[in-house]
């Protein structure tokens, strides 16, 4: 197979990590500064393919998440964002390539049995228990723990989201939109993942409440070790939290590199953050 040093390797790819590359063209006018750092990957994919039918919705996708990273995937509607989300945590199988979740390849592993491996998912929608109050959420959340690793667990978690703690008895349909994203990403936590995956955990927010969830509970978990694969619309409060992304386009990644340079470039502002926030701004949320 011919290679060449000097070939441009594309973006996104294991490759191109592994060369400690920004992806990510400096602005013009930007300082000089070294190859960013990226911790070893827990969670990696190599040319990965999924869709429902025959036809990939995503397809030659290599992404990767390392502890103590926030990585962000962002893109249009329709990119298949969801779609990746979901192949990742084993809800949709994979058509081709590989996922490997510490030094196991786990492609096409069921989602219950990532579970068990440490590999926690908050979906988009249907998020937690409606009918079940708060504290009956959290003990689901820790179903394959005993009773008294549970009740420790529920402090722990309950330290995290102390907003949750007055209200264990409150059924879940009940609370607003924020307790209830908090209730779902405290489910999650009950067993401890080490990799949190997060599909727009911001939707129906307020900006503000948006901020909080991505500032003071996104960032924080993975600043205490997890490492966090997030899926945003807000795509410009998602890259400030985060320290790597992925610009996906129709089931591709087209950009990859440090959400500090994907901010600073002017073209992605335009096409993708000016979009967004600007909608977010005029939907209130
Ligand atoms: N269950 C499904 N069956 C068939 N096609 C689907 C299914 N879910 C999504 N799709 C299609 O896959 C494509 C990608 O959808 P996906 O939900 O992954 O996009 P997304 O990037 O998450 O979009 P959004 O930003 O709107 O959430 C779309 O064309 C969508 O219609
Ligand atoms: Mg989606």
């Amino acid at each position: 197979m011919p290679t060449s040093s000097d070939r441009p390797v594309p973006a996104g790819t294991p490759d191109a990590q592994a060369a400690g590359q920004p992806m990510v063209a400096a602005p013009p006018g930007a300082p000089a500064a070294g190859p960013p750092q990226r911790p070893p990957a827990v969670l990696r994919l190599d040319d990965v393919a999924a869709g429902y039918g025959a036809a990939p919705i995503v397809s030659g996708v290599s992404i990767s998440v390392g502890s103590g990273e926030v990585v962000s995937v962002i893109g249009p509607n329709g990119a298949g964002k969801s779609t990746l989300l979901k192949t990742v945590t084993g809800r949709l199988p994979v058509m081709a390539g590989t996922i490997t979740f510490g030094d196991r390849d786990v492609t096409n592993m069921r989602g219950n049995r990532l579970a068990r491996m440490g590999l926690g998912f908050v979906p988009q929608t249907r998020d937690v228990f409606d009918t079940l109050t708060v504290a009956e959420n959290l003990e689901m959340g820790g179903y394959l723990l005993s009773k008294s690793q549970i009740a420790a667990r529920v402090d722990t978690v309950l330290s995290v989201f102390p907003a949750l703690a007055g209200m264990q008895s409150r059924t879940a349909s009940k609370l607003s939109g924020g307790e209830r994203k908090m209730l779902a990403m405290a489910r999650v936590l009950m067993l401890e993942p080490s990799v949190l995956v997060l599909d727009e955990p911001t939707s129906n927010l307020s900006p503000d409440l948006s901020r909080s969830v991505l500032r003071d509970q996104v960032r924080r978990l993975a600043d205490a070790g997890t490492a966090v694969l997030l899926v945003e619309q807000k795509a410009f409060e998602a890259l400030g939290v985060s320290d790597w992304a992925y610009i996906l386009v129709a089931g591709r990644v087209e950009i990859a590199g440090p959400a500090e340079d994907i901010l600073a470039r002017p073209d992605i502002r335009e096409v993708f953050l000016g979009r967004s926030s600007n909608a977010d701004e005029a939907a209130g949320g």
